[in-house]
């Protein structure tokens, strides 16, 4: 990034500036123990020394037995190391009591999401996912802002898939991560088949929910416990853990991972093989696709495929969503296709919902996010070709 801005030279300043500022406090603190410890040494030699000089000369005037001299330094020598260690203990309990503040101010954070004392649990997978009225705000906002979401009602009937349009920032994502209780609405409620899903314990809901995320986070294991991550009962390797593995490979048109040193064993995530932005997506839409969800919650999931990718995805997503209750936030018209019905957010509102055709012909604002969109398309897809040209 910094190479690419031609900053490097102003960042190794800031660097070396920080990085002299720490030599020199590190020095300084060097000074101050080497100066404790002198005191610390040098008090108790200079006694023992003090006394021996004492001692002796006692002795000599025979004031002092040699017996006695001798009990008494063997005394203080036993003594020394205990007494000195009292010291070390107690500059240690500061750092102790630093550190456990840190440690429960994290722990003591209140979280307010918890599973209700009887939790529903319902008799056949949901397909309804309705949101009644729902109001939401992040609690850092300024009280002058108004609610983000400002009074969304929005249903989403067994088997449909919806298409979720916005212009950016009107808080789509935000939306979403209602849907699996990430934050509690402010007001209102989310539904599936009418039960707010407050009243389901949080394993529950989520194992009725699965969602994949715009920025996907892969967790440092192999690709297949990735994948596999919503499928406990596959934690153990067999022939039908490898079917699932494979059908949302397929879907999600990962067969990428094949090609990894280890295939599906390969280890990804922070400590594994670093993969491109649309690899990741593609393994995060596999998980979700894997978890087989009654309902599918999908923030933006395509956006980093290129368009030939992408339609691919598409094609084989529809399969799955034929069945599936679905909300895919949309960023190109493409993926808007995929759904049978389009909801638009304006405001912190759903002011139109309806046929893709049909809102473009009657919706101006629409019109003009499907413009927009258009536009990011278009601009991507140049970006693409101008890489491609550079790659041949
Ligand atoms: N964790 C958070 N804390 C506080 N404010 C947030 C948080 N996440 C998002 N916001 C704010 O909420 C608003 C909506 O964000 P959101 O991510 O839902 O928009 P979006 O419609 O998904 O946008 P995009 O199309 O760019 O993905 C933004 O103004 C953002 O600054
Ligand atoms: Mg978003």
């Amino acid at each position: 990034m910094l190479k690419a801005f031609g900053r490097g030279g102003f960042a190794l300043k800031n660097f070396s500036q920080q990085a002299e500022d720490l030599r020199g406090t590190e020095i300084e603190k060097a000074r101050a123990i080497a100066g404790i410890w002198l005191w610390l040494l040098m008090v108790p030699d200079v006694a023992f020394a003090l006394c021996l000089v004492a001692g002796v000369w006692l002795a000599a005037q025979g004031e002092l037995s040699v017996g006695g001299l001798v009990a008494f330094f063997a005394t203080a020598t036993v003594l020394r190391w205990p007494v000195e260690s009292i010291g070390f203990l107690l500059s240690m309990t500061f750092d102790a009591r630093t550190a456990t503040d840190r440690y429960f101010d994290v722990l003591d954070a209140p979280n307010s999401i918890t599973d209700p004392d009887r939790p529903v649990t319902l008799a056949a997978p949901p397909g309804r996912l309705a949101f009644e009225d729902v109001h939401f705000r992040y609690p850092d906002s300024p009280a002058r802002f108004p609610d983000l979401l400002d009074g969304v009602n929005l249903v989403l009937q067994p088997g449909e898939t919806m298409a979720l349009v916005g212009l950016t920032g009107s808080g789509k994502s935000t939306l979403t991560a209602l849907t699996t209780r990430l934050y509690d609405v402010t007001q209102g409620k989310v539904t599936l088949d009418g039960v707010d899903v407050r009243a389901f314990g949080r394993e529950d809901l989520r194992g009725h929910l699965a969602m994949a995320f715009e920025d996907a986070t892969l967790f440092s294991a192999s690709v297949r416990d990735n994948v596999l991550l919503g499928r406990p009962e596959f934690a153990e390797r067999s022939a039908a853990a490898d079917a699932a593995l494979e059908e949302a490979l397929q879907v999600a048109q990962a067969g990428f991972v094949r090609d990894l040193p280890d295939g599906v064993d390969t280890l990804v995530g922070e400590e594994g093989m670093s993969l491109s932005g649309g690899q990741r997506q593609r393994i995060a839409l596999a998980r979700a696709v894997a978890a087989k969800p009654a309902v599918l919650v999908l923030d933006d999931p395509l956006s980093a495929l290129d368009v030939d990718t992408e339609s691919l995805v598409e094609a084989a997503l529809r399969e799955v969503l034929a069945s599936t209750t679905a909300l895919i936030v949309a960023h190109r018209p493409s993926t808007v296709t995929l759904a049978d019905r389009v909801a638009l957010l304006e405001d912190g509102r759903i002011t139109a919902v309806g046929r893709h055709s049909e809102l473009l012909r009657t919706n101006e604002h629409y019109r003009f996010v499907i413009s927009s969109l258009e536009d990011e398309e278009r601009r991507d897809a140049t970006r693409q070709n101008a890489r491609e040209e550079a790659a041949r």
